[in-house]
């Protein structure tokens, strides 16, 4: 398990721990990041890399970008290098389908993702690890296989380009395509018992399909995993950049790792920090604790209702009180979301400047996310419902992408 010292005892959990199954946090301001871009070895994403990106793909950077939600990389510079060269490419990102209803957190990746796929104009493979799921968490195999396809519909409705994008199954597709799984027993090959302890925590007691589930998330980083978007002779040389929350870059650790040994490119990688639960960004979002999220099923009376009750606040006690001392936005739930969800940032600079000085009151603050969120989620449910089976089917079906540089 992979942890970051924060703070000596003193009764309180003494370190954060980041992994994929674990986020916890020991400040109440959440997860120091800069001791976890220490400890995994990754860098920040900088100024001058942002200027960087602007110059070469012409693109403004994502609210998400300039405002350091994605604030960590490995290798995006020579991603940089590809584009600006016109080398090809492609993204891969993915989701472990748990449950149907995915909450606001599980979105802030494939939000991104749909961007950078719009400005670079690349091929996008999504893995959906059913396997994973069964192997963790689900009783049923058939019922992950379900929950691919229920999240797929969400994925979808952000509005991914059909003709640039693959999204698969791992149980169907590793049953039908030779390439990918003779990628996954390479990569076994290359990893012993051990190392995988050492990075996963995994114990005597686990499964053992666990022990080599990392093998499966890793292989879709080479491209000919796909030979029917790369051609079948393609030998795995087009480089990946991977965008995710920070909590999935153990995975990608040990598949920097491995990859040269196996003569294929690192894969590049931009990391997120994490969206919040309400309760603060101590405490975990969890599907099985809908007050701790908003979900996209959520009506927006719950959102509200949510919002209003449980979203941690950093504004005083007391209107006197808060008229004169002002509000935290650091540990505020309320303004933390509208950093994610508000593209306006004039906007946003003035409610973080009204809700500092106390002129703007909590339920103030809270009105402006809860009209945000409203609408977004309102709006994603619309785009479901109009999401076809026929349209997941399509997106699921192997098939060729569209390659601009090919
Ligand atoms: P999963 O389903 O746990 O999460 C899906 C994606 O959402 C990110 N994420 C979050 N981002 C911001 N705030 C949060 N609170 C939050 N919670 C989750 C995750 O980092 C992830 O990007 N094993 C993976 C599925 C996977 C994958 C990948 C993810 C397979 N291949 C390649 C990223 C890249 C999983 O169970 O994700």
């Amino acid at each position: 398990m992979t942890s970051v010292k924060s703070k000596p005892s003193d009764g309180k959990p003494e370190e954060d721990v980041v992994d994929p199954w674990t986020v916890k946090a020991v400040d109440d301001k959440g997860v120091d990041y800069d001791k976890l871009i220490e400890k995994f070895g990754s860098k920040r994403i900088d100024k001058a890399l942002l200027k960087r990106f602007e110059k070469v793909t012409g693109h403004k950077p994502h609210h998400m970008l300039s405002r350091g939600i994605f604030f960590s990389q490995r290798d995006l510079d020579f991603i940089l290098d590809c584009y600006e060269s016109k080398k090809p490419f492609f993204l891969y990102t993915g989701r472990g389908p748990s449950s149907e209803a995915m909450h606001m957190g599980h979105l802030i990746p494939f939000i991104f993702t749909k961007w950078l796929q719009d400005v670079f104009d690349v091929p996008l493979v999504v893995q959906m690890t059913d396997d994973e799921k069964f192997l963790w968490r689900l009783a049923d195999a058939d019922e992950a296989l379900r929950l691919t396809y229920e999240n797929a519909k969400d994925i979808i409705a952000l509005g991914f380009d059909i003709n640039k994008t693959f999204i698969f199954s791992d149980m169907e597709y590793i049953g039908s395509q030779p390439a990918f799984y003779k990628n996954i027993i390479k990569i076994q090959k290359c990893v012993t018992y051990n190392q995988v302890k050492a990075i996963f925590g995994f114990n005597d007691s686990d499964n053992i399909g666990k022990i080599s589930f990392p093998a499966i998330q890793a292989a879709p980083s080479f491209s000919n995993s796909f030979p029917q978007i790369f051609g079948e002779d393609d030998v795995g040389k087009t480089p990946c950049l991977i965008p995710c929350a920070i909590d999935q870059d153990p995975y990608f650790r040990m598949t920097r790792d491995v990859a040269p040994r196996l003569n294929y490119p690192k894969p590049a990688l931009i990391h997120s920090v994490f969206f919040p639960a309400l309760q603060g960004a101590k405490s975990k979002m969890s599907a099985s604790d809908p007050t701790s999220s908003i979900f996209l099923t959520d009506t927006p009376d719950e959102i509200k209702e949510k919002i209003n009750k449980y979203a941690y606040s950093g504004g005083q006690d007391t209107e006197e009180k808060h008229r004169k001392k002002g509000g935290d936005c650091e540990i505020d739930i309320a303004y933390q979301y509208l950093t994610f969800f508000m593209e306006d940032d004039a906007r946003l600079e003035q409610i973080k400047k009204d809700y500092t000085s106390g002129k703007m009151l909590t339920g103030e603050l809270k009105k402006e996310l809860i009209i945000i969120l409203q609408k977004l989620v309102s709006d994603h449910q619309k785009q479901r419902k109009a999401v076809t089976e026929k349209m997941v089917k399509d997106y699921l079906t192997p098939r060729a992408l569209h390659f601009k540089s090919k």
